[in-house]
């Protein structure tokens, strides 16, 4: 069986103002009046019910109730302070037995195929059981910087999986179009499977210092109902680091599934856009939003009426007490002005 592990401490300040400190955007109702997560959550249940999160103490009750609204159940490892995905991972890891098959899964993705997840998930086993680390993999559809690279090798004889030849997380702008035009490569869909003592072991070669704070931060663990506290002190001392960088860039046995269908990483204004329908002036709008003489405007609007007139590239998105009018090419900068706020104060 797979043991599906959700991470879920980013803080996605692209999307602000709905993605705040109180609330990230994996937990705002985005979708369909759903969160990012417990849409996460419920694609999940059909591998299997029992999902680990890792998430920020902070954000416990949220992540408890979106575990319990997606029908899951299991446990929460919680976080005193984030240190980004190679602790997350290690910790839920640590906590598994070593020959768990454990899926690694973002809580931010929007992936509208669930049976073609689970069947390309389900076809990394084989890769998986033999000791590699099975990444998944989506045909890139511009030199993207937000994402890591993945150039797949020759077929493995399970039929499904690829050897990787290449890792490149976070191109600049120059390599990624280099990357594209090479050809041959996939964008890695953030999702991992391994067998718990698979990912240690690469841990223990490539990044010894974040697996033994961790190591420390799981052995003082204190369980409070569904809650697994991580030790503070341990895990305050961790040095933060992705798993892309920490591991998989250096790691020899990785493998790639290519995913088929449908995967978004829901990051920025202009991601979210493309997700509602698209008029015929190439305006999207959701809630209560009109538009009119209008073209590429994309508004969010969940409560207030929010009309557009003669707008042209802009992203219109209202809260109840913060509006963010933004150029549409200024999406993967929104995360600035959240900077700029906390700044001010
Ligand atoms: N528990 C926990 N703790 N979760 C975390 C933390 C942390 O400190 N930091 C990030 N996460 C969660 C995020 O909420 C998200 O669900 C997932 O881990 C990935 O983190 P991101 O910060 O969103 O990573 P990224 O998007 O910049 O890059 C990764 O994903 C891309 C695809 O979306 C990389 O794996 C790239 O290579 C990949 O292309
Ligand atoms: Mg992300």
């Amino acid at each position: 069986t797979i043991h599906p592990v959700v991470l879920c401490g980013g803080s996605g300040t692209r999307l602000w103002p709905l993605s705040r400190k109180t609330l990230p955007k994996q937990f705002a109702p985005l979708i369909g009046n759903k969160s990012l997560l417990q849409l996460t959550l419920e694609r999940l249940c059909s591998l299997n019910r029992d999902i680990t999160c890792v998430a920020s103490e902070d954000h416990r009750f949220l992540v408890r109730e979106a575990v319990d609204k997606a029908g899951a159940t299991g446990r929460q490892i919680l976080e005193p302070v984030a240190r980004n995905t190679a602790a997350a991972m290690a910790a839920a890891a640590l906590r598994a037995g070593p020959d768990d098959l454990l899926l690694f899964a973002p809580a931010d993705h929007h992936i509208p195929d669930t049976a073609l997840f689970a069947q390309t998930v389900r076809s990394g086993i084989d890769a998986a059981l033999a000791g590699r680390i099975v990444t998944f993999g989506v045909a890139p559809s511009f030199a993207s910087t937000a994402y890591g690279y993945i150039e797949a090798g020759a077929p493995a004889a399970d039929g499904h999986s690829h050897a990787v030849v290449r890792f490149v997380e976070k191109p600049t702008a120059a390599v990624a179009e280099s990357l594209i035009l090479h050809g041959g490569y996939c964008w890695n869909a953030g999702i991992f499977l391994a067998r718990a003592g698979i990912l240690v072991a690469a841990l223990r070669t490539h990044a010894p210092d974040i697996l033994e704070a961790c190591e420390r931060a799981t052995a003082a663990i204190t369980a409070d109902g569904s809650f697994d506290r991580l030790d503070r002190e341990a895990f305050e001392a961790c040095r933060s680091d992705s798993i892309d960088y920490a591991v998989l860039e250096k790691h020899e046995a990785i493998s790639v599934v290519k995913f088929n269908g449908n995967w978004s990483d829901v990051g920025s204004w202009n991601a979210v856009a493309t997700l509602h329908p698209q008029d015929g002036s190439g305006n999207r709008l959701s809630g209560n939003a009109s538009a009119l003489r209008s073209s590429d405007t994309f508004i969010h609007a969940p409560h207030r009426r929010v009309v557009a007139l003669g707008t042209r590239g802009l992203i219109i998105v209202d809260t109840p007490d913060a509006v963010l009018v933004a150029g549409a090419d200024c999406a993967e900068q929104v995360g600035e002005v959240v900077r700029m706020l906390v700044a001010e104060g």
